[in-house]
């Protein structure tokens, strides 16, 4: 059993529109996505803006009705609120956001904002609350005069652990991390990663990991799904994924990359511009008529793609 499974899940919300405000139309943000997480790993969600990465990451925690399918946590279908409250999954199941400036309230102090989710779940003594907040300040790496600081007073990186911190508070077993260092400097955002993967290994938790960032996600996570338009397109291991993408969408944000090495920018630049010609060419082959990604189909033991069958024979040759 995975520690999350999520089965055909589909988030759709209405559109109203005339003076009788009426529902005309409806957005597909999640149209049918399956994927599990294991207890301990780092599952890698990528797409572009609107592809429905944060609106899976919401449903996943309880913020979001659903519209069908279901999401199973250690085997207990959570959709359901008190079936929610009987596995503990609110004080299981955390979130973190990419802002954190907006994330985490400036009026409140971080002894306040860190202590919010213990004096929900827990009932700790003022004295006990402080020391358990010094706790998590430590390790997150921020010095214990952060108690009384407010969120403004600190860098954006630094801000980042306190939304770390309090989302460690409860001692979860999941974290969602919609993308989590998109908003920082590049020197930042490798000290928040590998801090994330410490506090992983340190307390054995398992991240849902949402970027649009390939770069990132190459070095954080093991197992990969890629989502365009509400679905999956590619689902694999990393090494499913970088050294062997199928799907046009994919090496796409292949290419998107950020180049680090100014000698193989250049290189880049032409592979960029090779990939967008054959996206143009053949983009049609990759989705249906209503222009979405076809279901999955299984291509190696790990390894799945959406494209018409006979087109993935093609593309394995
Ligand atoms: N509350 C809502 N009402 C209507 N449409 C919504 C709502 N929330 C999201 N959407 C739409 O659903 C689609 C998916 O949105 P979502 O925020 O999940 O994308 P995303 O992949 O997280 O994008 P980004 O990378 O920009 O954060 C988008 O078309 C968005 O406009
Ligand atoms: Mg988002």
């Amino acid at each position: 059993m995975s520690l999350v499974e999520i089965k055909d899940l589909k988030v759709h919300y209405p559109i109203r529109s005339g003076f009788l405000n009426r529902v005309t139309d409806k957005v597909k943000a999640v149209d049918g996505i399956n994927l599990n997480i294991e207890a301990g790993e780092t599952y890698g969600l990528v797409g572009e803006s609107g592809s429905g990465k944060s609106t899976t990451g919401k449903s996943v925690v309880g913020l979001e009705k659903i519209t069908s399918g279901s999401i199973k946590y250690k085997g207990v279908d959570i959709t359901n609120v008190s079936a929610r409250r009987n596995v503990n999954y609110n004080q299981s199941v955390q979130m973190i956001f990419q802002d954190s400036l907006s994330s985490l309230n400036p009026r409140k102090r971080v002894l306040d904002i860190i202590a919010e989710p213990l004096r929900n779940f827990q009932h700790l003594s003022t004295e006990e609350e402080k020391i358990r907040v010094l706790q998590l300040l430590e390790i997150v790496g921020l010095s214990p005069e952060s108690l009384y600081k407010y969120p403004h007073q600190f860098s954006g990186g630094q801000r980042q652990r306190i939304g770390i911190a309090r989302a460690v508070a409860t001692n979860p077993e999941l974290i969602i991390a919609d993308e989590p260092v998109s908003a920082l400097d590049l020197s930042v955002q490798a000290q928040v990663l590998n801090f994330m993967k410490k506090i992983q290994r340190e307390f054995g938790i398992s991240y849902l990991f949402i970027s649009h960032d390939l770069g990132v996600v190459r070095h954080m996570c093991q197992n990969i799904a890629i989502m365009n338009k509400g679905r999956l397109v590619e689902v694999g291991t990393r090494e499913d994924i970088y050294d062997n993408p199928l799907h046009i969408y994919t090496k796409r944000l292949l290419a998107a990359i950020p180049e680090v090495d100014v000698s193989k920018r250049q290189e880049r630049q032409q592979q960029r511009k090779q990939i967008e010609k054959m996206y143009n060419e053949q983009a049609d082959q990759y989705y249906d008529e209503e222009g979405l990604a076809y279901p999955l189909v299984q291509v190696s033991p790990t390894h799945f793609v959406a494209l018409p069958k006979e087109q993935i024979i093609d593309q394995l040759k």
